[in-house]
């Protein structure tokens, strides 16, 4: 049944869809009426648990809201990239609080000829199945919808929970929401649905959480205290702000503080709290991104703060605009000692391009922060896919662990998936290693990844002279396993392999012995057209050529790399057709053998 024959633009009608969509086993009853410009209201008699809203991803946004008795029920709108020409996918608009009032939706911005009059449906269920080939198996997803930042990570009773920039209204960025997922061994991840939703002060942008132990805040003891930051629209542009909200069930449910925003600024780029308890001064810190400097205040309550200092002038890389900050305390490896770390995220101004993460190591005395190495500037993450990295508060037995959102801005938006949009890193465990004096960071994979190891295969040492090649890497292969690799150089300037598929799509990766560099190139690993920016070769500087030890985590659409036990890590996207099935091996002059090569599939 085609509306469009049947309503010019701007028309008040009544339409009574009254057919039934046998296919989603879902009887309508939506009443659709046109007002003057692009304005419409949908009524619904018969409310359902859903209201499933017909998504275009190309399609310009319009703005839905809810009336129940002449007043608006969403302190923002939704922003929907509602269907005019065709139905990408399906979102749902939870009705369940209104079940059997008469209600209307109010929809702006979209014109009486598109084509979601006809496909907008009610319905008590929500089908959420994954239809997705990229869909990783070993990396936390949303079920659907967009993802970007790990917010407010935190441990408590066993369990880490981990919040994210959620959009529930379409797998491209917007209506910014907490979404929240929790795990017992950081692999394995539960969804909990939506967190913390936008109110009266604006959607909901990234922040932390802390356990307040000690009840300085007056919630509770123990209780989980989110800070988030408010970004109100306006016309012109967001407002930002800081604010908090309060949990009394272990972060299942929060409750917003009454006196929000409890910081407020005239700058435009001021956000992303991430607090933390400073023993030796008894006082919370929160570090906040503004513009290009984090700034640094302090707190006894967690609802008054001061500010103390400001961190970045002629500090690490400025391409672009500092985001998600990160202060945390990390051993150095082989002493007692401990060293502040400041993680900084920045867009753009990576080194490959659009988004990374750097870190500055110094002191912090709970008030300035002071970086040891001002004229060095240290990249986390040698790969174009690694960005707002945070850190897990609370972690136990003084753990360090780390994650980042496995996308960059230059193409998130873009990349070849539908029904879900973002995955994080796998989790990484951070120590401090010294080169010449000098301090970096270590990443390795969270020792939990262990656990999800199947099946595995090991192939006896083997020395590789001009090409050798691995057939076969898993025979179930489901695009989902760890490589696991030791290989001595016996005086080759070049040690490369690449992975590659039956459809010849490869990412090609070498060690450059003569620089100290290992290269990953995933200009042809698969659909790469979806942005200019996609096609990469990205490069990490690397300690010892010798003995090389690399385990590369492969996921369906990424690639982790870490080298040396973590002293380098890599992590791109791709998105091959099939998955990548062999490995093959290619030397120059003297050649190298491999030592060792465990395969795991992961699960
Ligand atoms: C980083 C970021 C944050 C902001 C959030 C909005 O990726 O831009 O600075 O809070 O995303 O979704």
């Amino acid at each position: 049944m085609n509306l469009n024959l049947f309503l010019s633009k701007n028309s008040l009608l009544t339409v009574m869809l009254g057919f039934s969509l046998t296919a989603q086993g879902v009887e309508n009853n939506v009443n659709v009426k046109h007002l003057a410009n692009e304005q419409n209201i949908v009524v619904l008699d018969t409310v359902k648990k859903f209201l499933l809203l017909p998504v275009q991803e190309n399609a310009p946004e319009g703005k839905v809201n809810i009336i129940v008795n002449n007043q608006f029920q969403l302190d923002q709108s939704i922003n929907v990239r509602l269907a005019r020409e065709r139905v990408d996918y399906y979102v749902p608009l939870d009705l369940s609080a209104y079940a059997g009032k008469t209600i209307s939706i109010d929809i702006t911005g979209m014109p009486s000829s598109s084509l979601c009059w006809e496909e907008i449906k009610v319905s008590d269920t929500f089908d959420s199945a994954n239809r997705e080939k990229f869909r990783p198996v070993y990396h936390h997803t949303p079920v659907y919808g967009w993802m970007n930042d790990p917010n407010g990570m935190f441990y408590k009773d066993g369990v880490y929970h981990l919040y994210f920039q959620y959009n529930p209204y379409g797998s491209m960025w917007g209506n910014m929401t907490w979404g929240h997922s929790t795990s017992t061994d950081l692999v394995h991840w539960t969804d909990e649905g939506t967190s913390i939703v936008a109110d009266a002060w604006g959607t909901i942008f990234s922040g932390s959480c802390v356990v307040d132990k000690d009840n300085t805040a007056g919630f509770g003891k123990g209780a989980v205290i989110a800070f988030y930051t408010s970004a109100k629209p306006s016309p012109w542009g967001d407002v930002q702000s800081q604010s908090m909200a309060y949990s009394l069930d272990n972060g299942k449910t929060f409750t917003k503080y009454e006196h929000n925003p409890i910081l407020t600024s005239s700058e435009r780029d001021f956000r992303d709290p991430k607090v933390f308890w400073y023993a030796p001064g008894k006082h919370w810190v929160m570090m906040l991104a503004v513009g290009q400097e984090i700034q640094i205040y302090s707190s006894p309550n967690l609802k008054d703060w001061k500010k103390e200092s400001s961190f970045g002038t002629m500090q690490g890389a400025h391409g672009g605009v500092w985001e998600c900050p990160d202060l945390v305390e990390v051993p150095v490896e082989g002493t007692k000692e401990k060293k502040w770390v400041l993680i900084c995220n920045i867009n753009p101004g990576g080194p490959f391009g659009g988004s990374a993460t750097q870190y500055f190591v110094g002191h912090f005395d709970g008030k300035v922060f002071v970086n040891e190495s001002p004229t060095l500037t240290k990249w986390m993450d040698w790969g174009k896919d690694n960005y707002a990295t945070v850190t897990w508060s609370n972690a136990p037995a003084g753990r360090c662990i780390a994650l980042g959102w496995m996308s960059n801005w230059q193409y998130a938006n873009n990349v070849p998936t539908t029904q879900y949009r973002s995955t994080n890193t796998i989790a990484r465990d951070l120590t401090l290693y010294k080169v010449d004096e000098e301090l970096y960071l270590r990443s390795k994979p969270s020792a939990e990844i262990e656990k999800a190891r199947g099946k595995k295969i090991n192939l006896p040492a083997f020395k590789v002279s001009g090409i050798h090649e691995v057939e076969s890497l898993l025979t179930d292969n489901n695009g989902a396993y760890e490589l696991d690799m030791i290989i001595e150089n016996a005086g080759s300037s070049k040690i490369a392999f690449s992975l590659v598929n039956g459809k010849g799509e490869k990412v090609s990766m070498y060690y450059d012995v003569v620089r100290k560099q290992f290269v990953m190139d995933r200009s042809v690993s698969g659909v790469v057209d979806f942005s200019r920016d996609f096609p990469a070769v990205t490069v990490a500087p690397v300690d010892n050529t010798d003995t090389i030890h690399l385990r590369l985590f492969v996921d369906r659409s990424s690639i982790e790399a870490f080298g040396e036990d973590g002293k380098f890590v890599m992590t791109n996207l791709v998105f091959p057709a099939e998955p990548y099935n062999k490995l093959i091996f290619e030397s120059e002059e003297n050649g190298y053998t491999v030592k060792s090569l465990d395969v795991y599939r992961l699960q």
